[in-house]
């Protein structure tokens, strides 16, 4: 054959893998909503960067009727190319080939690009869009997931792990995006569920819509399973597009700095009184985060689970910063399970990517009661503490307001390794809030009391003087344990220059061979 034959032929079975299942399964996905494997990836990557690799596997399997019925590129589209000109390695599943079910060579092909992303230091994208494992090919498509865990398991806190849940996600395929660093679910053409409607019926009787075992609603609220909603495709793909952008490369590097025209030393006077005079009151901690970032920019990260405590990414005079901040306005931020677990989370991630920590506290404790004790309470604050406590990025805390017993604790305290520790004039540090600890302290003294309006004179008195003696920070400031009492409208301030003189922080923890975090 002649080289041009030749040529013409590789332009041929080229133009033949880029058609996957064919026309009518790719206007099938398109009537869906959805785009394509490929669509998607040349949505994600910098424009005519994408490189691909094994264009032409097919699966090698005969029996159930496979055989010849191969397609190129066997149901996954893999490679790499850049996102603002930074490398990464990609795979996204392609429906229309076998219900972008998992083979063997499928299977392959993933764990080709997660070593190359190993070897390389560079994040690592999935696009998952897929009916599971291939039923025709038993046990060699269960491998083949189980080799795409362990290559998760490995790059965890080594590369950014990033999972875009773009329609199904079902059975023990899920296991790979929950190993992931951040999963990603569009709106209405996406769920992940261990089992769908149908066993779920036979073995516990109930009723459930896919949308309501599993949609991204579901997960995004209840089962803390998913980081972010986008209301389609294009929404997720500019995600994960800017999560990228907080992230360094690999763990051995640090995050990007980037060019602040946003004046480090902009004063805003309204913190100074957004703290309201009556302690029982909420305001929202997301008005001060946006106060006091680069140009009011913040990624929040499980926007809707356990809103009681805010985490995301935002920058400091260019700097990326993860935010961990306890949330007033909803249950008064107390910290119970799923915050915990949630923010514990989101320190690890952040600490393992060299990112340093900004948190800001306004907790009145742990959240009390049968169902958080039954539930592990205990285990779970713990896990917050550890992450703080095995911490090493630079750390910077403000308490703005309540900083009540373990709860002062666990937030960053200066115990667990807190770099620079400031409170607003407004912070109240003690074991308890004033109502409990009185009832505590005095309650033979109370019960003496002959009438109600002596009880209630007595109870306020000694209401006073604990304020006074502890709802401040200054007994916290005596003893060196919060750095500096600084004014709310100077923090971004105070934070920014915290953060330069962090900068070259060495901190190491003993070598182990891991640790035992309370799971
Ligand atoms: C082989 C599959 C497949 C699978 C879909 N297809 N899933 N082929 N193995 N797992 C094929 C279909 O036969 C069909 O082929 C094409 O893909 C499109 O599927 P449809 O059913 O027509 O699409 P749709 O109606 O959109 O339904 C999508 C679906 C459904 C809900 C995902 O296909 C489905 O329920 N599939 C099975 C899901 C499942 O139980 N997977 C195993 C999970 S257990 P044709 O030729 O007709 O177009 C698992 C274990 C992993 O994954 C364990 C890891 C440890």
């Amino acid at each position: 054959m002649a080289i041009e034959d030749k040529i013409k032929e590789l332009m041929q079975m080229r133009e033949k893998a880029r058609k996957g299942g064919g026309e009518k399964r790719i206007e099938a996905q398109h009537n869906k909503g959805k785009y394509t494997a490929r669509e998607r990836i040349n949505m994600l990557l910098d424009e005519g960067s994408f490189e691909e690799f094994d264009m032409f596997v097919t699966h090698r399997t005969k029996d159930f009727g496979l055989e010849g019925t191969e397609i190129l590129s066997d149901g996954v589209v893999t490679g790499y190319g850049t996102i603002d000109g930074r490398l990464v390695f990609i795979f996204s599943q392609d429906f229309t080939v076998f219900g972008g079910s998992l083979s063997e060579t499928y299977a392959q092909k993933i764990c080709k690009v997660m070593d190359k992303a190993m070897k390389m230091g560079a994040p690592i994208i999935g696009i998952n869009d897929s009916g599971g494992a291939r039923i025709q090919e038993g046990v060699k498509s269960l491998a083949g997931y189980a080799d795409i865990f362990q290559r998760n398991i490995m790059a965890s806190g080594v590369v950014p792990q990033i999972s875009a849940i773009f329609g199904p996600c079902a059975g023990g395929a899920v296991y790979s995006p929950a190993l992931t660093d951040f999963t990603i679910m569009t709106k209405s053409s996406s769920y992940m569920f261990v089992t769908g409607p149908k066993v779920v019926k036979t073995v516990t009787n109930e009723d459930v819509t896919v949308e309501q075992l599993g949609g991204a609603h579901v997960h995004a609220t209840k089962s803390g399973v998913n980081h972010f909603v986008a209301e389609n495709e294009e929404e997720g793909i500019a995600l994960i597009r800017k999560i990228l952008s907080y992230f360094p490369q690999n763990n051995m590097e640090d995050p990007p700095v980037y060019k602040c025209a946003d004046p480090i030393d902009r004063l805003e006077d309204k913190l100074n009184h957004i703290i309201p005079e009556n302690p029982n009151k909420p305001y929202d901690v997301k008005d001060v985060i946006h106060s006091i970032v680069d140009d009011d920019e913040f990624l929040e990260v499980q926007r809707n689970y356990a809103q009681n405590i805010v985490t995301g990414y935002a920058k400091f005079n260019g700097m990326p910063v993860g935010i961990v901040a306890n949330q007033p306005n909803y249950l008064a931020g107390v910290l119970d399970i799923n915050a915990s677990r949630k923010a514990a989370r989101f320190v690890r991630l952040t600490d393992a990517f060299n990112i340093p920590i900004l948190t800001l506290v306004d907790v009145p404790g742990f959240l009390p009661g049968t169902a958080q004790e039954y539930g592990g309470i205990i285990i779970h604050g713990a896990k917050l503490l550890f992450a703080y406590g095995e911490a090493t990025v630079p750390k910077v805390t403000v308490i703005l307001r309540k900083a009540y017993g373990g709860a002062y604790d666990v937030m960053s305290s200066k115990h667990l390794r807190g770099d620079i520790n400031y409170a607003w004039p407004s912070a109240e540090i003690a074991v308890m809030g004033p109502k409990g600890a009185i009832e505590v302290l005095y309650s033979k003294e109370l019960e003496a009391c002959k009438t109600d309006e002596e009880k209630s004179k007595y109870f306020s008195e000694k209401e006073e003087e604990y304020k006074n003696k502890f709802a401040n920070p200054y007994v916290a400031a005596k003893y060196g344990y919060i750095d500096d009492v600084i004014e709310p409208r100077n923090t971004r301030f105070r934070v920014i220059r915290a953060l330069q003189m962090l900068a070259s922080k060495k901190d190491n923890n003993p070598l182990k061979k891991h640790d035992n975090i309370p799971l």
